[in-house]
């Protein structure tokens, strides 16, 4: 008996050294507590303080929210931004024609006044972070309901953001952290005059495309150059031509020295959504029921992209965005299910939740608090289960298909003039034409009805049989043909002519909402919304809340049981700091990869005229010629490289950083076998991608003949430095 338990402690000893390796993302104002001896004992050279301190100006103010969906590193005291060259794609694209194509050819402005404005484009600075959970939570009771529970919460959030501490300008929100069982309060600052400066041509800055996303070994220049601009006090300020280059409190210098296997590295950013802390029930489900199926969806309809992109240079342009965005958690997901199948995940978090049990069934206040909550969890996922893969498919087929997304916007006025009358109609509005602009900008009637007749077919023949009876009706009208089906719908022309809408959005609110209640596409969209709605939503509502309460409860009890553990929270689109060293991975039986990629081996990829692996005839020249300038060392020009940083979506156009940190790279993908990182992470084989920053030196100065952006930077030798010499066999 004694030997089992010592055997089994051993066991637990090893089980939980190695899933804690060095996962996590970290919140940057808790470092000093949580995290700073680890990192020093990993390399790094400067302390917690010098990462997130609010009394004066630290690394984390060079990072920016970019967009509210990637990150950004400023890097000169002239307010510039670097970030993705896909964080930047929406941007390069609004601005390419076929004869300005920048997304073939790259864009580099010459002078200031080059500068390309982005309407809606913006960046946000972290001014503060607050714990509020004490204030966020006051007054619950447990016999609250979940609506009850938010209701209050809410409350006490409005309450307390009314009194909130902050500079003129500044703004701030609240977020829940470890399911809803802490709070903290964000106050920010957000500049919404944000201008291209640069970006490189797709073949270096999506070299490799679909084929090499989400790949090691990679070979891509993914990143482009903004401009934040500020009002003349340096204050946020909406876009106006005599706006000034913003000043930050801090830049990144830039390390010229390059990176080794074993250097410390961490990660600034933000990262969108992980999911860490799952029940082994639902990590099943996403294996096995839920990426599947999504996986399926998408096929199909970047098959049909494909076909249209293909043989159409101007559909090429308007769904390259929309493309990319489709393939990339398509191809996520293949990854996910891959790397969790392999991992034994589900395994594991099963083996993990015995022990949990063990624990809790040997203490007798956690015996009365949690000891059914597994039990309960995992029945929950069992019956949520049908509905989920019903909102899988609704959600993933509505949103492919525009014809749904122009009615959608339509139909919120009719609701604004249901709820508010004229005046709320008039509220609505302007946000309806804007952004029926943005899409029917990038719209093709011929690819979109092709998407509905294909997809609306997914739909019907969805498993649980949730669907509209009105799509059924006239389905049937229409002979049980798509083609004929479509032919009707997308016949309402009006309903994609700008003009049109915006000469029907001239007449009075009643006329209008009158009008688009008409439009079958708008009466289509309203049944399947209300559809989904009572087939899906409603009766599930309950098995969530269940689910939410109990996740929420499980989240707690693990950081009251499992002691020894240090736990991050979810990712939730916050500031994390990441950290890790550089290092290569073995990615299955004989197969070892190296840490770095450099130019050679992007001749190697090389083919011309290709889609994905052509390359710009100057940059073959200066590798032919090894004219690497400064940015190059020993005849080798660094391209990418890998690192344990544990990184998600959202972590793109994040700064890399050494020891000391300064920036040595730029956050854009994760290795293919440890994609499943979001749910279950393993340092053996999750690695994070990023481009070498002296490669994007390189094309902004050699291969782009834009040396005075170089000039605005700070670069350093931390390693070559004439004090520091450190022999390469050291490390
Ligand atoms: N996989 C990376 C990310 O999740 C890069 C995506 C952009 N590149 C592409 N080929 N789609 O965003
Ligand atoms: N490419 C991702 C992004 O856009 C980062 C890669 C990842 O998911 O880790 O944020």
């Amino acid at each position: 008996m004694r030997n089992r338990t010592i055997l089994c402690f051993l066991f637990i000893g090893i089980f939980l050294h190695t899933t804690r390796a060095d996962e996590g993302m970290w919140l940057p104002q808790l470092l000093s507590v949580l995290n700073e001896s680890r990192m020093k004992s990993l390399g790094m050279k400067i302390s917690a303080k010098d990462i997130y301190n609010t009394n004066t100006g630290s690394l984390k103010d060079a990072v920016v929210s970019f967009g509210g969906f990637c990150t950004g590193a400023v890097i000169s005291s002239n307010g510039l931004v670097l970030t993705n060259h896909h964080c930047g794609f929406d941007a390069i694209q609004n601005h390419s024609t076929l004869d300005k194509n920048y997304i073939r050819d790259g864009f580099w402005a010459q002078t200031r006044a080059d500068e390309i404005p982005n309407p809606g484009l913006f960046v946000t600075f972290i001014v503060r972070i607050d714990d509020v959970s004490r204030e966020a939570l006051r007054g619950l009771s447990p016999s609250m309901t979940e609506s009850e529970r938010q209701g209050l919460i809410d409350k006490n959030l409005a309450e307390l953001t009314k009194n909130v501490k902050k500079e003129s300008g500044q703004e701030s929100f609240t977020r829940g952290f470890f399911e809803g069982n802490q709070y903290y309060l964000f106050v920010t600052e957000t500049y919404r005059d944000v201008r291209l400066v640069g970006a490189p041509p797709s073949q270096i800055g999506n070299f490799g495309k679909d084929t090499d996303n989400w790949v090691w070994p990679r070979h891509t220049g993914d990143f482009s150059l903004f401009r934040i601009y500020a009002s003349r006090d340096n204050k946020p300020a909406e876009y106006a031509p005599d706006n000034v280059p913003y000043t930050p409190k801090k830049s990144f210098d830039i390390s010229m020295d390059g990176v080794e296997p074993g250097d410390f590295t961490f990660v600034f950013g933000f990262p969108g959504r992980t999911m860490q802390y799952l029940h082994s029930e639902a990590v099943r489900q996403i294996l096995e029921v839920s990426d599947p199926a999504k996986i399926g969806i998408r096929e199909r309809a970047l098959k049909i992209l494909d076909g249209f992109m293909r043989e159409d240079e101007q559909v090429k342009i308007q769904y390259a965005a929309k493309y990319a965005g489709i393939q990339n958690s398509y191809k996520k997901w293949q990854g996910e299910v891959l790397g969790l199948n392999r991992a034994g995940a589900v395994g594991k978090k099963q083996k993990y939740e015995a022990l949990f049990q063990q624990r809790v069934d040997a203490d007798a206040g956690f015996r009365q608090r949690y000891g059914s909550l597994l039990n309960e969890l995992s029945k929950g996922y069992e019956s949520y289960e049908p509905y989920g893969l019903a909102s899988d498919y609704y959600l993933e087929i509505i949103s492919k298909i525009e014809m749904f997304t122009i009615a959608s916007q339509l139909n919120s006025l009719v609701t604004a003039f249901e709820k508010g009358g004229e005046n709320g109609y008039r509220q609505r509005l302007p946000v309806v034409k804007s952004n029926l602009e943005n899409i029917l900008g990038e719209f093709s009637g011929k690819v979109d009805r092709r998407m509905f007749e294909e997809l609306m077919d997914m739909y019907v023949q969805q498993p649980g049989g949730y669907v509209s009876p009105l799509l059924k009706e006239r389905l049937k009208a229409a002979g049980g043909n798509y083609i004929n089906l479509s032919l009707t719908l997308y016949g309402q022309t009006s309903l994609f002519d700008m003009d049109q809408l915006n000469s029907l959005f001239a007449r009075s609110a009643g006329e209008t909402v009158e009008a688009i209640r008409r439009f079958e596409a708008v009466q289509l969209f309203v049944d399947l919304q209300k559809t989904y709605q009572s087939l899906v939503q409603s009766p599930s509502a309950e098995i969530q809340n269940r689910i939410n309460r109990l996740q929420r409860d499980y989240m707690q009890a693990q950081l009251e049981v499992m002691k020894e553990k240090k736990f991050y929270p979810d990712a939730n689109r916050t500031l994390r700091v990441t950290f890790g060293q550089v290092q290569g991975y073995s990615a299955r039986n004989a197969v070892q990869y190296h840490y770095y990629t450099d130019l050679d081996g992007v001749m190697e990829k090389y083919k011309p005229g290709d889609y994905e692996f052509d390359v710009p005839e100057k940059l073959r020249a200066l590798h032919a010629a090894k004219d690497f300038g400064p940015y190059g060392s020993e005849g080798v020009m660094p391209v990418c490289f890998i690192a344990t940083n544990h990184t998600t979506g959202g972590n793109s156009g994040s700064p890399a950083l050494d020891a000391r940190g300064n920036l040595i790279g730029l956050n854009f993908d994760r290795a293919w076998e440890g994609t499943m990182s979001d749910i279950h992470y393993d340092a053996s084989i999750c690695r994070n991608i990023m481009v070498d920053i002296r490669y994007v030196l390189f094309i902004i100065d050699k291969y782009a003949g834009a040396g005075h952006l170089i000039r605005e930077m700070k670069l350093v030798h931390p390693k070559k430095g004439p004090k520091k010499k450190k022999s390469k066999a050291g490390l």
